[in-house]
């Protein structure tokens, strides 16, 4: 925690990472400032204060560098400036300075996984023979079959289709193929070659002079693979066995990682790792690792009381023994937003399964509810907790984007079979009562890059503000009250016996959290005052699908 006005330096013990309410801001949707119809510095410029008033203490922006935009920015071309859609490298600096100057971090992602095809290292590799050093920071291998027609292995992309293309060399013929887990416009780095390491660390070292206060690692536990290539199933179990899912010698690398972030204060590294293990999760944060990672266990987790139960309790179990705060995400740039799922008649998540879940029937109201009471029981856990842009003023997934605008590389490269991720990246309403809903400035050129439902105009940030019972007060409050209470934030937590279907906790002496996740109302337990409650109390009861942070001892 910090004061207002300068993020100040953390007192040892009392780093600002281990208890920050951080704000996920995907800039290609947040504000254009220059009418183009896509999100840029200059618009997240002029939103700073907004921010400011929302009570978060870091922004986590998605990658803001030069890219061709195969897969929104995730393919980047030169690590070490903006891509001019977004603005430029002095809009990077002073939006560092204006947002330290508001008491805010900044945590920028870093790609280390792949690159874009058009970066500098992977075209001098297109042009250098096979077996150069050129070739040797990525995957290349000669074909299999008797022209080297077939991919080198069976490897499917997580995006579709395989992993591997081929590639033309200098004289005209085809030749090796190259790795790609993503996108074919993604060619994976090859961990074992020194100059992607050395590279890496300087990358670090530029963003952390800048002033970076933090490195959201993309696709962590991906980066190092077993250079024999052995076959593997799409859904084999990752591990140390596993060819490039969460190997063991991912550490390596962040432990130099980690000695990087050291030679500059207050830093962090958080690392993106989608694994199911939670035991192997918990490596990545062992002393001289990583800072944190995102909980995906807990974002894929169903509306459901002994569910989350479980998922809190592993998740402190497995953070505490290694001195890691735990952190409580509920939805991000990949998944459904959140409104959506806890609307639907199954409520859990899993990235693989979209088109299941895109064909079930959404009831906004009830997920709408389910969504304001999830936001007060997660500000209410111990550790760090990140905000997603639009949750806060309760965005739901757009479902029905027209195929001919959708932009996911997923979309397209399972040939519509996964409806991909657009829904969940549509530019946010700030005002007005038709599209761009002032995202764009009067006048703008063109519309926005994803097409808005019309009925945001009721969700947007001026149609909420001020209003009792919106979302945006729902979470300024209870940002508000999450900082000043010595209570919430990193600490302790202890469950207090509820009804079936209940979730309680006390976080001190004196607050108590509690949540009703089943069908009937139930009593409320003894207290001395109502903090903060996500709908209306009926009475002494707490009706379903509602949180209530209670006061349970007086305060001096
Ligand atoms: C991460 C990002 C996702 C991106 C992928 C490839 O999962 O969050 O948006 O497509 O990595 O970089
Ligand atoms: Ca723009």
């Amino acid at each position: 925690m910090h004061e207002v006005g300068s993020p100040g330096p953390s007192a040892p013990g009392d780093y600002w990472w281990r208890s920050a309410a951080i704000y996920q801001l995907y800039v290609r949707s947040f504000a254009d400032g220059n009418g183009d119809g896509i999100g840029d510095l200059a618009g997240v410029r002029t939103r700073l204060s907004y921010l400011a008033g929302l009570g978060i203490d870091a922004i986590w922006f998605n990658p803001w560098y030069p890219s061709p935009m195969s897969d929104a920015g995730y393919d980047i071309s030169d690590y070490r400036s903006i891509d001019p859609v977004f603005g430029t490298l002095a809009d990077a600096d002073a939006l560092i300075a204006e947002a330290h100057a508001a008491g805010i971090r900044i945590i920028i992602d870093v790609v280390p996984n792949h690159c874009s095809d058009q970066h500098p290292w992977f075209q001098a590799a297109l042009s250098a023979a096979p077996g150069s050093a050129e070739r040797a920071r990525f995957w290349f291998r000669p074909g299999r079959g008797r022209g080297g027609e077939l991919p080198p292995n069976g490897w499917q992309s997580i995006f579709g289709g395989p992993a591997w293309t081929r590639v033309t060399e200098r004289d005209g013929r085809p030749g090796e193929w190259y790795l790609h887990l993503f996108a074919p416009e993604q060619p994976d780095f090859n961990w074992a070659n020194p100059d992607v390491r050395a590279e890496f660390e300087e990358v670090l070292r530029f963003w952390f002079e800048r002033g970076a206060d933090g490195i959201r690692i993309d696709s962590a536990g991906m980066i190092t693979k077993d250079a024999s290539l052995p076959e593997v199933s799409i859904d084999a179990p990752s591990g140390p066995h596993h060819p490039y899912a969460d190997r063991d010698d991912v550490h390596e690398v962040y432990r130099q990682w980690r000695a990087v972030a050291d030679e500059y204060p207050d830093r962090v590294l958080i690392g993106e790792v989608w694994i199911p293990d939670a035991v192997r999760l918990a490596r990545y944060v062992s002393p001289g690792e990583l800072h944190t990672v995102f909980n995906f266990p807990y974002l894929s987790c169903p509306w459901n009381a002994p569910a989350l139960r479980e998922v809190i309790d592993s998740t402190l179990a497995l953070n505490g023994p290694v001195g890691a705060p735990a952190t409580w995400v509920l939805s991000n740039h990949d998944v459904d937003r959140i409104v959506s799922r806890y609307g639907r008649t199954d409520t859990s998540f899993s990235l693989q399964q979209r088109a299941y879940f895109h064909s079930l029937p959404v009831d906004l109201q009830l997920g709408t509810r389910r969504a304001r009471a999830a936001a007060l029981l997660t500000l209410a856990l111990p550790g760090s907790v990140y905000v997603y842009q639009g949750e806060e003023i309760g965005l739901w997934e757009v479902q029905d984007i027209p195929d001919e605008l959708r932009q996911d590389p997923i979309w397209r490269r399972t040939r519509g079979a996964d409806p991909g991720r657009d829904g969940s990246r549509v530019p946010l309403p700030w005002s007005g009562q038709e599209p761009p809903f002032g995202f764009s400035p009067p006048g703008a050129a063109s519309e926005p890059w994803l097409p808005q439902p019309k009925e945001w105009r009721e969700l947007s940030v001026e149609a909420e503000n001020g209003q009792a019972g919106s979302m945006l007060e729902l979470y300024r409050s209870a940002l508000r009250l999450r900082r000043a209470e010595p209570a919430l934030g990193d600490d302790s937590m202890t469950w207090v016996p509820s009804a079936e279907g209940v979730l309680a906790f006390d976080r001190d002496a004196s607050v108590r959290c509690v949540s009703n996740l089943s069908a009937a109302s139930v009593a409320l337990p003894g207290h001395c005052a109502v903090i903060l409650a996500s709908d209306p109390l009926d009475g002494g009861m707490l009706p379903p699908d509602t949180t209530v942070w209670l006061r349970t001892e007086p305060q001096d």
